[in-house]
This record gives structure tokens, sequence and C-alpha cells, in this order.
């Protein structure tokens, strides 16, 4: 099948392209590099031993998405581009809002009119806001985001599941992603945030690398089994091949909604503590109030893409955090290093 992945010079979309490539897709990237570099293709055409075909350019150029369309025969799209950082996306919720929703209109369209009506849609746990309950699974009630990046996911949700019900030749499958961390088990692509990482695990893999002093550990005081806020931590390759498992067995039209993680949480410490071992040496930490908007702990019941889609997390926390030290120390300044 030929895909057409948004977004995929990106953290997940790069992983996803080379599982693809690796089942035997062809793949068609869309990329504007404006939180990923061209490098990161460059990569994934190295090992996969495959080409990835690159449009440079934005999901809202209606003009561009009409190209694609008319130059290829896509079968379905895989759509990640979008903004992604939490607090940017309370400083910014203009840009927000217009990349991740106008971005979802145009291609919608751009879709409808080129005749693909198959979307498989990169959505986040944070749609569940405060979780209902433990494990989170697709019934639970969505909304409450606390902030224009999470609301922006659940506005799409919506948007997508209205375009289905006014015509019943699409497919749409939503896929609520846990916490992604790790890398590709050659070091080669990787996460490679600007700046200072908001994230726990690029923070701590700069600690490691020496490059930042201490690990900031947000709150010691949840209601959690050592008072650090607890997370579904997914590993990359398995979040990229959850997606290949969506493309090749959903075969019928509808709305397909499932969570993409592991089941277990982790406490911020277990996993300072895991990195810890993958690295070799003990990493300096202190306890730091709590960050605005965060939860004591969140993790998914992901049984419904087994049962579905014959998809489960396979790869531990050792190996995320191994594969994480390894592109780290590979590419100690991301891909521009
Ligand atoms: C956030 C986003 C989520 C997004 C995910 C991407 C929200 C509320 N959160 O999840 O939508 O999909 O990033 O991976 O929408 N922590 C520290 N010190 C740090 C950084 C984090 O202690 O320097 C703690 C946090 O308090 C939290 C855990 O580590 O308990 C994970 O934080 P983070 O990696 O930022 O992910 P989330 O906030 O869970």
């Amino acid at each position: 099948m030929t895909i057409l992945v948004t977004g995929g010079a990106g953290y997940i979309g790069s992983h996803t392209c080379v599982e693809l490539l690796n089942a035997g897709h062809d793949v068609v990237v869309i990329d504007n590099f404006c939180n990923s570099s061209a490098e990161s293709l460059r990569r994934v055409q190295k090992i996969t031993g495959k080409s990835v075909k690159l449009y440079n350019g934005d999901v809202r150029d209606a003009k561009l998405l009409t190209k694609i369309f008319k130059d290829n025969v896509i079968d379905s799209v895989i759509h990640f581009a979008g903004l992604k950082a939490v607090g940017e996306s309370c400083v910014k919720p203009i840009e927000y809002y217009d990349n991740n929703l106008t971005g979802t209109l145009v291609l919608l369209n751009a879709m409808r009119e080129g005749g693909c009506k198959k979307i498989v849609f990169s959505s986040s746990a944070t749609v569940y806001g405060t979780p209902e309950k433990l494990p989170l699974d697709e019934t639970c009630k969505i909304g409450g985001t606390t902030n224009p990046y999470g609301t922006s996911k659940y506005f799409q949700e919506i948007m997508l599941r209205d375009v289905y019900a006014s015509d019943n030749d699409w497919t749409v499958v939503i896929l609520r992603y846990f916490n992604p961390v790790g890398a590709h088990e050659s070091g080669l692509i990787g996460e490679d945030p600007k700046g200072i990482p908001n994230n726990l695990t690029p923070y701590i893999a700069k600690v490691a690398v020496g490059e930042l002093k201490e690990v900031g550990v947000f709150g010691n005081d949840y209601d959690t089994h050592d008072g650090t806020g607890v997370r579904d931590y997914i590993h990359v390759v398995d979040l990229a091949r959850g997606h290949v498992a969506a493309i090749e067995k959903i075969r019928n039209s509808g709305v397909y909604t499932y969570n993409l993680g592991t089941g277990i949480g982790y406490s911020v410490l277990d996993v300072i503590h895991a990195f810890e071992k993958a690295c070799g040496h003990k990493l300096a930490y202190s306890i730091k109030p709590r960050r605005a908007g965060d939860i004591d702990s969140n993790y998914a019941d992901a049984s419904k893409a087994l049962k579905e889609l014959g998809w489960k997390a396979e790869l531990g926390i050792d190996v995320m955090c191994a594969s994480l030290w390894k592109w780290q120390t590979m590419n100690p300044k991301g891909y521009n290093g």
C-alpha cells in the first residue's frame, strides 16, 4: 500500500516510516520541518535501504495537498503533523489551533477530493483529561483537557467522527498514545527536542550526558507508590508498529479508537533508576514543586488493541532507556550535531 505520512520526519513519524517500509509499504511524507529535520528521513532510508518520497511543505497548504493526491495513488493517510508542546500551547493558542485544526481540515478536504477516505490519527491520552478511572479504557469520558494542545487533539477527534457520520465510506482510526519514549535500536533516529526538554526522558538523557545538572522531580506527594507521578511509558518502536497494525488490520469503514500503551505505570523515580542502569552511573535529582496541570497517575488498558489489531507493546522500560541512551550518546547534539 502507499501511505501518506504527514509529519513523517518527526519523532513518532520517522519511526513509523521505518516500520511501514520494513512491512513493505510505500511511503510519501509531507513535512514542513518546523520541529524536525530532513536528516531524520535520510536516516530512515539508511536503516531500511528503501526510499521515501518527500514533499517539503505545510499540511495547511491546500494546493500542495491537492497535488500530492494527484501525483500519487494514496491508500491511507497517517496524520502526525501538528504542534505538541503543552506549555507553548498555553502561550500560543492561535498558532496551535491553526496548525492542528486547520491542518486537519485542509487534509480531510484534500483526501475527500482525492478519493482517499482512510485516516489514522495521532491522538493522545491527554484527551481523557483527569482520568475517570485507571486503567483508562477507550470508553472513558474524554474532554476536560487543560491546555490548547490537548483541546486541539480532543477537537480533532470530534471533527473526524463528524466526517464519518456525514459519509460512512470513511475509515477513521484514532490512536491515543500514552508517553512515547526511547529510540530506534540503530541509534540513528530518536527524539530531538529543541532547547531544554519539557518531557521527562529527554531531560534525564541530557542529565546523564552531563549537559544538564540534575533532574527536577516535579512533586513527591502524589498518591503513588513513591509519591512521584506515574505514567505509562511506551517504546516509540512499539507505538510505530501499532500504526502498521491499524493500517493492515482495519479493512472496513467506521470509527475505531485504540489506546496505545503498555498498561504498566512507572513513577518518575522508577524511570530515573531504570536510566541509571542503562547509562551505568548515578543521576543527580532533586524534588521540586508539582508542575501545574500534572496528575498522579495515568496508564492504559490496551486490551482492545490486542483483541482487534493483534498488537501489544513488547519492549520494556530497560529497552526504552537503553535505546534512548544509545541515541543520546551517538547524537549528543541531535540531528544537527
Ligand atoms: C505530556 C503531555 C502529553 C504528551 C506527552 C508527550 C499533558 C498534560 N501532558 O505528558 O499530552 O502526549 O507529554 O510525551 O498533556 N517530570 C518531572 N521532571 C521533568 C519532566 C517531567 O518530574 O523534568 C514528571 C512529570 O511531572 C510527570 C512525568 O514526569 O509525572 C512525565 O512528564 P512528561 O514527560 O512531561 O509527560 P506528561 O506530562 O505525562
